[in-house]
């Protein structure tokens, strides 16, 4: 893939206090931009300045949803080498997530390529302080200037890019999690496994009410039998009870295939931890923490990181975990995801990918 790169000349001002960046509100000063259509398939890839889109109103993304996206990070090590995490299981998560909405997926390996490439141009955007990243957000969306529901003809893949702190207020202490028993967010046979925008749509109203009463999250619950936990708004979930790590299986794709997920159940299984990936149940959460089993447990994210739960709160009732103090286990998932991530540990995994 060939990109044609306009620079911008009006360079924006990059925060002088990364300490009060926040997540995900200030933006880098370049954009990738690449278009399909189906008679030209994907072309006319693209580093342009930083701004607005132009899309029709009958895009079909704002009527029917049409869209995927993904979420991953650019980090600065002490050396000043900027990298990157795994990129090809982002781009190859993106591409099952078109393939599920109906979107036209966009080749693995060019979307490597275009984050690679847009990381270049803004590198020195990547912040310097601990703890702070470049978030990356690719997308996809349909763009058929029709209100009419068909097959599409057009589409549009876009990467922006923001110089992110923490996701959460409470950094790497432990945060609090409602249990959501009313609304749910996905069933076998629907988008659960993608990163479709549309999964967070039939999330939000949970989201606000659990924020309205102090929560950082909520936790969701199969859609079925309301039994069964799945996965947390911007995160995995991931428990220690007696001694052995217990995290909700991906089989039935009704849950997000984390990264995250994926590479610390790794790192556990190799520190020699047993790993159940299976159903757990809200019952068998409770009954351990009520036994004094339940050790610790903490989302997986990229956004998230590795996050401790301090307390679980079900129909009101709220379970205390490791009196609301992040865990050793949590703490050296934390340590070990981080510490390759920024650098300061060797990576045994081939998963760092360095930005020229
Ligand atoms: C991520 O972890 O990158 C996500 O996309 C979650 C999002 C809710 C911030």
């Amino acid at each position: 893939m060939e990109i044609k790169i306009t620079k911008t000349t009006n360079p924006g001002q990059k925060p002088t206090d990364e300490s009060k960046l926040g997540f995900g509100k200030v933006f880098t000063d370049h954009m990738f931009l690449y278009d399909w259509n189906d008679k030209e398939g994907w072309h006319d890839a693209r580093i342009v300045p930083f701004g607005n889109l132009n899309l029709h109103p009958a895009s079909t993304v704002f009527h029917y949803a049409l869209e995927v996206f993904e979420g991953m990070k650019a980090y600065r090590t002490a050396e000043g080498q900027v990298q990157l995490f795994r990129p090809d299981e982002n781009a190859k998560r993106m591409y099952n997530s078109a393939e599920r909405i109906g979107l036209p997926p966009v080749p693995v390996d060019d979307f490597v390529q275009a984050v690679e490439e847009l990381i270049s141009v803004d590198k020195d955007w990547c912040p310097h302080t601990d703890g702070c990243s470049l978030y990356i957000r690719p997308f996809l969306y349909g763009t058929d200037a029709s209100v009419g529901l068909h097959t599409l003809h057009s589409a549009q893949f876009c990467i922006i890019v923001a110089p992110s702190g923490a996701y959460y207020a409470e950094g790497i202490n432990p945060v609090n999690i409602m249990i959501e028993t009313e609304d749910v967010r996905a069933v076998r046979g629907g988008t659960g496994f993608t990163k479709c925008g549309g999964n967070y749509a039939a999330a939000q109203r949970a989201t606000v009410k659990a924020e309205e009463k102090g929560f950082s999250q909520v936790l969701w619950l199969d859609g079925v039998e309301r039994k069964y936990i799945e996965e947390v708004g911007s995160m995995n979930i991931m428990f220690k009870i007696d001694g052995k790590i217990i995290t909700p299986s991906i089989e039935e794709k009704t849950v997000l295939p984390g990264i995250t997920r994926k590479s610390m159940l790794q790192v556990l299984r190799d520190k020699g931890y047993t790993v159940e990936e299976r159903k757990v149940s809200v019952e068998e959460v409770e009954k351990a923490a009520l036994d004094g089993k339940l050790e610790e447990a903490w989302g997986t994210g990229t956004a998230a990181v590795v996050s401790p739960v301090g307390n679980l709160t079900i129909n009101g009732e709220k379970f205390t975990i490791n009196d609301n103090k992040i865990g050793p286990t949590t703490q050296m998932l934390y340590d070990t995801l981080t510490g390759i991530q920024w650098g300061k540990l060797e990576d045994p995994y081939g998963w760092i990918v360095p930005v020229k």
